[in-house]
This record gives structure tokens, sequence and C-alpha cells, in this order.
């Protein structure tokens, strides 16, 4: 497993919740245990086969919620943010009910793998993966392709997914269910406006109260067409219910990274 798995973790001492954008920092919710995407449609059996449910554990205190994506048969794909002074996570696969996983993996903190240049500050490159046990797919748990930059490279205007454990609302509410929201992907202005935003990140809108929320990080961004996985979930403002377009980490901009971290264990 070489050495490039004992890494960094040290520099994101300062937040773990969703909600802190670097323009609207707020009272920071460290740690909601479940809940939904706000205003979302019930998951469906083998709907989001590639979706994990990651519970992160500083010495042994349940601190946070994130999502995750299985990109191969032994990576997970998540957000840098979680990250935080974690010991280990709990991985739950092929879950859409609490308790209900199909199976679920211990991971120690030495098969995490951040984000080089992740930046706690903008979430730059808020990406990370963790290395997992092999594992079989099958209807319930698979993997999901990458959107690359020679089909993906604009994506204002695409539909997709955005499933998540995260809050129902902006208290914690507890929700045993995964729920999604269909979205539509937005151009960079949109996010500009509320966000400080950069072209390694992807803006999606909001309306109706349909939003990411915080438990929901980490979680992906599915395009509709062809089931790439376009976006990591990142941010959003300090209230999920009220159409503040969402900051995704756009895929295609650390695509090389995945593949070369991939690269060494496969
Ligand atoms: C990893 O977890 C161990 C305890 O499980 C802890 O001693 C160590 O400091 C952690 N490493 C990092 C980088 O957080
Ligand atoms: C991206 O696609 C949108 C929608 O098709 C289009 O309006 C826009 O001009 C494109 N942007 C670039 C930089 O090509
Ligand atoms: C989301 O969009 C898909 C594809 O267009 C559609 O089949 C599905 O019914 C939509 N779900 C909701 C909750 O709008
Ligand atoms: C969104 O939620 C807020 C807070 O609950 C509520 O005041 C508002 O009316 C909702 N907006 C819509 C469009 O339903
Ligand atoms: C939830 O979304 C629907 C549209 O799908 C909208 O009609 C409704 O007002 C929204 N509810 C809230 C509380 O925002």
């Amino acid at each position: 497993m070489k050495g490039i798995m004992v890494l960094l973790l040290a520099i994101f001492a300062s937040t773990l919740a969703f909600k802190d954008s670097p323009k609207m920092s707020n009272a920071v919710v460290l740690y909601n245990e479940h809940g939904r995407i706000t205003n979302g449609t019930l998951a469906v059996k083998g709907q989001f086969p590639y979706l994990v449910r990651i519970r992160l554990y500083s010495f042994a205190n349940k601190i946070n919620q994130c999502s995750g994506s299985i990109i191969s048969s032994i990576w997970v794909l998540t957000a840098a943010h979680c990250f935080g002074n974690i010991n280990y996570c709990d991985i739950y696969f092929g879950e859409i009910s609490e308790k209900t996983a199909r199976f679920q993996h211990r991971v120690y903190n030495k098969s995490f793998v951040l984000h080089p240049e992740y930046d706690g500050g903008s979430k730059h490159n808020d990406a990370a993966m963790i290395i997992i046990p092999r594992i079989s797919f099958s209807k319930y748990v698979n993997k999901i392709e990458l959107a690359n930059e020679a089909k993906h490279a604009n994506l204002t205007g695409w539909r997709a997914y955005a499933p998540g454990w995260g809050a129902r609302n902006d208290t914690p509410i507890v929700s045993k269910h995964l729920y999604y929201i269909n979205v539509t992907i937005a151009d960079d202005e949109l996010c500009e406006a509320f966000h400080y935003f950069q072209p390694s990140q992807l803006c999606v809108s909001t309306a109706h109260n349909q939003s990411t929320c915080r438990g929901d990080s980490g979680g992906p961004l599915t395009l509709h067409k062809g089931n790439f996985l376009a976006g990591i979930s990142s941010y959003g403002g300090p209230s999920c219910l009220n159409n503040v377009p969402q900051v995704f980490t756009r895929v295609t901009k650390i695509f090389t990274w995945i593949r070369d971290v991939m690269d060494i264990v496969s």
C-alpha cells in the first residue's frame, strides 16, 4: 500500500461542517447524526448503488456524518473537509434506510488520502479517497464512472441527482432514510454571487427549498445523462432553506489526482 497512505489530516483542524462557506461564515453545526436532503424524494433500493454513508469518529466520539461514492472495488471518493482529526470511520454500503446496510467496513485513518492541495478556507480541491477492503458489486452496491474532461468540461444546464443522508432543514432532525433531489448545474456566475467560488468547483442552483444540507458532504452529484459522477458535495450557505446555490468539487478538475491515487493501489 506504499507510503502515501499515511498522509495529511493535520491541516483540517478548522471545520467539519458542510455549511462553513468562506463568505457566509455563521454558527457552525459540527454534527447532525442523520437527516436528509431538504425537501427531497425518498430513494428506492438500488437507485444509487454507489452511494455510501460514512460516520466519522474521533477518539470514539461520533462527530460527523458524510456521504461518499464508490468509484472502484477498493476506493470511495468523498470530501476532504469531512476528515478533521478523524481516527476511523464506518462506511455503510447499499443502504437506503439506516440499519439496513448490506454490509459495512470500519476504516482507520491510515487509509484516508486527502487531496494534497485541499484548502480548508476556500474548500478548493475538497476531495478525499478512502481505500476499503475489496468489495464485490451487485445490483445494490456498485461503482460509478467519473465524469471526464472530454465529455463533461462544460456542464452548464445539465440535470443531475444529488442524493444524501444530510439534514432535512436548518435544525438537526433525524431521518432514517436516503433522500435525493433533481438539480440543474448552473453557470459559475451564479455561485460567484454567493460564494468564494472557483473554476475547480461546480455550481448547482436550488429551488423550492430542495437542497443539499449538513451531512450530505462528500456525496455525489450524478449526471442524468450517462450516470457519470460530476461533483462532490462541498458547501452552501448557512441555511439550506433559502435557495442559495450549492457548491460541489468538480470531478473533471481532480480526475488526474484520482487516477494517480487509484494507480498506486488497484
Ligand atoms: C489516526 O488515529 C490514531 C488513533 O486511532 C491517532 O493516534 C492518530 O493521531 C490519527 N492520525 C491523524 C493524522 O489524525
Ligand atoms: C457552456 O454551455 C452553456 C449551455 O449550453 C452555454 O450557454 C455556454 O456558452 C457554454 N460555455 C462555454 C464556456 O462554452
Ligand atoms: C428526477 O428526474 C428523473 C429523470 O428526469 C425523473 O425520472 C424523476 O422522476 C425525477 N425525480 C423527481 C423527484 O423529480
Ligand atoms: C423554504 O423554507 C423556509 C423555511 O422553512 C420557508 O419560510 C419558505 O416559505 C420555504 N420556501 C418555499 C418556496 O417553500
Ligand atoms: C418542495 O418542493 C416542491 C416542488 O417539488 C414545492 O412545490 C414545495 O413548495 C417545496 N416545499 C417546501 C417546504 O419548500
